[in-house]
């Protein structure tokens, strides 16, 4: 069955490319959906370490009484070093890390591996999609899958449609995201998507605040947790987001833009030179127990 026809049949095996954070995530959440995964990483320690991660998730979600059967959900996910394991992937969803010539190296590597009409969609947050489509044989199959952290949570993904991207490609992406359990939106391929554009000024907000002494770093997240209802306030989340990611975004954002309140502040410049780079190095705006690596 053709993965890309208008009417896309549920998929019973997808490949992940990059088990970091977000890759291990999206790994998680198509199985719990039932659905096959080939994780593939560089290495046997990364893919042990992406495993612990999502041992971890799979177990808060059976203490929360989200799931029964953990053990079902991770024999569904194979963990395989090199993208030669994606041979079986009838959909194959990257996230490696934020970093353009390293995107279109694997969109490459991803298109000389699977066939013509399979899938290749992207997590990237701020790389446009039209130029990983470039780096494939067949840019109509090309298109973004944006998830939102912590993936096996939050209910969002953005289909991202860049220039070449065909109606199937499309239609094949939503279908995911349905039966992932998850709710799709369409958006064009343009820095920051609807999210991040609308996410990214109210966060750097929050860092400029802060660099000018206007209020405490504990004050800003009250006040947006109880006098706004959100569930946790804005550096809170960047440190969560990580501070590397945002400035990426950020930095996109503003260049494709040119509008000041997308523009990292000089505070968070710092930060990433001082390598606190949020919960993941166990500094942020706020300090934390150590995490794994990676
Ligand atoms: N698997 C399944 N469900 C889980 C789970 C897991 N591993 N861990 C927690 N849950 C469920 C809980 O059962 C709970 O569900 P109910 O509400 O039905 O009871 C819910 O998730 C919340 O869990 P907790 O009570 O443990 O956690 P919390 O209340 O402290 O919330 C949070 C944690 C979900 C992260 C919340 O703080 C939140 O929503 N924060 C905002 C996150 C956000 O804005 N993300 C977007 C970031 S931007 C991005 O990702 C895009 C980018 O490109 C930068």
């Amino acid at each position: 069955m053709s993965a890309t026809r208008s009417q896309p049949v549920p998929l019973s095996r997808i490949g992940v490319v990059g088990g970091g954070f977000m890759g291990a995530g999206i790994a998680e959440s198509a199985a719990v959906a039932g659905i096959g995964v080939d994780l593939v990483d560089v290495d046997d320690s990364a893919l042990a370490r992406s495993r612990e991660r999502i041992e971890a998730s799979l177990a808060k979600a059976v203490a929360r009484g989200k799931l029964d059967d953990a053990e079902a959900v991770l024999a569904r996910i194979d963990f395989a070093a090199g993208l030669d394991g994606l041979g079986r992937a009838e959909l194959v969803i990257e996230a490696v890390p934020e970093v353009a010539e390293l995107k279109r190296d694997v969109f490459a590597a991803i298109s000389a591996r699977v066939d013509e009409e399979v899938v290749i969609a992207s997590n990237t947050s701020s790389i446009p999609i039209a130029e990983l489509a470039g780096a494939t044989s067949n840019p109509d199959r090309v298109c973004g899958l944006h998830f939102f952290s912590p993936v096996p949570v939050m209910k969002l993904v953005e289909v991202v449609v860049a220039l070449d991207t065909s109606e199937a490609t499309e239609a094949q992406a939503y279908a995911l995201a349905a039966q992932m359990g998850k709710q799709p939106i369409r958006t064009k391929d343009r820095s920051g998507f609807v999210v991040n554009m609308l996410l990214i000024p109210y966060l750097m907000a929050a860092i400029r605040m802060l660099e000018e002494g206007f209020a405490s770093r504990e004050d800003i997240d009250t006040g947006m947790r109880l006098g706004c209802g959100h569930p946790m306030g804005p550096l809170t989340l960047c440190d969560m987001i990580g501070l590397d990611v945002l400035y990426a975004v950020g930095t996109s954002l503003f260049d494709e833009f040119k509008r000041d309140e997308y523009a990292p502040p000089p505070l968070l410049k710092r930060m990433l030179a001082a390598n606190r780079l949020g919960r993941k190095s166990g500094r942020g705006f706020y300090e934390y127990e150590p995490a794994p690596a990676g």
